[in-house]
C-alpha cells in the first residue's frame, strides 16, 4: 500500500518536472502580494465581465478571482494534467460555477475573448506568447503579465513590494 503511494507520488512529480521542462514553467502559484495587486486593479474596472487565466497551474488564484468576483466569469486553460486534475478538485469542492476550467495548450486556441488576460508564463524572448497574443485577442482585450514582460503596448508597470520586487505588466490596445 506505502509503496503504491509512493509510487503515485513519483508518477505526479515526474509529469510536473517533464511539463515544467516542455512548456519552460512549472506549475508555480503566483504570490499572494502580487495576486492582491492584481484584484486591486481589477477592482478599478467598471465593466468586468470575463477574466482568461492564460495557464492556470493548480488553479489556485483562479478560484481566488472567481470567489473574488462572482458575478464575471473566470476561464482557466491549464495544459499539464496533474495540476488541471487538482483544478477540478478544487471545482468539485467549492462549486464555483463562474469558473470554467479546460485542459488545453492555450496556443491551439484560435481566439481569446475576454475583457483581461492574467498570465505567468515564461519570459516571451523569442516574441512566441506575444505573437499569439496579438493574433488571438479581441479589440479591448488588456493582458496583465506578472514578471514577463511582453512586446504588447504598455500602459502601466506595477512594482510589487515583495522580495524580488516583481514586475506586473499591463498592456492595453
Ligand atoms: C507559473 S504557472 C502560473 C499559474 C497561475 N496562472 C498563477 O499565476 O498562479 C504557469 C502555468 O502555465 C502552464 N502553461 C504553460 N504553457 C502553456 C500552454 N501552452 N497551454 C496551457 N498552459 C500552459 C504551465 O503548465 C504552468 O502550470
Amino acid at each position: 500500500m506505502l509503496i503504491a503511494l509512493w509510487i503515485i507520488i513519483f508518477l505526479c512529480l515526474a509529469s510536473i518536472i517533464k511539463g515544467s521542462i516542455r512548456y519552460k514553467i512549472s506549475p508555480a502559484v503566483s504570490g499572494v502580494v502580487i495576486q492582491n495587486e492584481v484584484i486591486m486593479w481589477l477592482n478599478k474596472e467598471t465593466d468586468l465581465k470575463k477574466i482568461i487565466d492564460l495557464g492556470a497551474g493548480f488553479g489556485f488564484f483562479s478560484l481566488k478571482l472567481a470567489r473574488r468576483f462572482p458575478n464575471i466569469t473566470v476561464v482557466s486553460y491549464e495544459v499539464q494534467p496533474i495540476p488541471f486534475f487538482v483544478m477540478v478538485f478544487l471545482k468539485k469542492i467549492f462549486l464555483q460555477k463562474n469558473w470554467i476550467i479546460y485542459k488545453q495548450d492555450f496556443f491551439k486556441l484560435k481566439s481569446l475573448d475576454a475583457c483581461y488576460i492574467y498570465c505567468y508564463l515564461y519570459a516571451d524572448s523569442e516574441g512566441k506568447i506575444t505573437r499569439f497574443l496579438k493574433d488571438t485577442i479581441s479589440r479591448n482585450t488588456k493582458v496583465i503579465s506578472s514578471t514577463f514582460a511582453l512586446g504588447l503596448n504598455l500602459q502601466h508597470k506595477i512594482k510589487v513590494f515583495d522580495i524580488y520586487q516583481t514586475p506586473i505588466y499591463v498592456y492595453f490596445d
